[in-house]
């Protein structure tokens, strides 16, 4: 990562803030806020986090899910575990066909949430992380379509570019609200966005790959 891009976070207000109260990322207040704002979290649920190193958004979720709750972090890489046990995370990659596996062998029943912030090394070529960007969040709708209860909510990170239209119409047909939204905490001038979908309808289960 250049130094100047490193230097510029950490006098960011998010990054500070993020530090002060103790959470893994700055990335934390984009789920809580949007959590906030549409109430698609509630105490007591049980959710799977999708792309969840270093563990800011299980911070986020374990807080409003409480003790009665569950939450369960998925990432490619290690996440240092947490001490309630009622957070777990497993080592997994979301576009691999064992972990939907692995997360079902961990849940308590059905979840009523999947959330999903998972990202590719961005290689600056906007195309292409874009792509790449769908790409993932379409793994996290097929895992969320596999292990949702009826009426369950999808939160996920996308980036704006050409595939966005198609992906949010493959949502639409699965989900009865979707919005696009852009929480305070994401970066004006980055491309991310997050697709809210909420209350999973109980027919129409097909993802059209392109
Ligand atoms: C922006 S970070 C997530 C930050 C996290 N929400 C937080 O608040 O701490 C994106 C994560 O997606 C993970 N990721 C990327 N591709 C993945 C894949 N195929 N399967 C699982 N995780 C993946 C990366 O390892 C990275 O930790």
């Amino acid at each position: 990562m250049p130094k100047a891009w490193i230097q510029d976070r950490k006098k960011e207000y998010y990054y500070k803030k993020a530090k002060a109260e103790n959470y893994r990322s700055r990335a934390t207040y984009k789920l809580s806020q949007a959590a906030m704002k549409y109430h698609f979290l509630q105490r007591g649920d049980v959710v799977v986090d999708l792309g969840a190193a270093p563990g800011g958004w299980i911070q986020a979720a374990r807080k409003i899910v409480g003790k009665t709750g569950f939450v369960l972090g998925v990432d490619l890489k290690p996440i240092e575990p947490f001490p309630q046990e009622y957070v777990r995370t497993i080592i997994g990659d979301v576009t691999e066909p064992e972990t939907l596996q692995q997360i079902l062998a961990f849940l308590p029943r059905k979840a009523d949430v999947v959330v999903s912030d998972a990202s590719p090394n961005i290689s600056g070529i906007w195309e292409v992380d874009h792509a790449r960007q769908i790409d993932l969040a379409t793994q996290a709708l097929q895992i969320a379509l596999s292990i949702l209860r009826p009426s369950g909510n999808f939160f996920v990170k996308v980036f704006e570019g050409d595939l966005l239209d198609g992906f949010v119409n493959t949502v639409k047909n699965n989900f009865e609200v979707v919005k696009l939204i852009k929480p305070k905490a994401s970066r004006a001038k980055s491309s991310e966005m997050f697709l809210l979908a909420m209350k999973l309808k109980s027919h129409s289960r097909v993802i059209e790959q392109s």
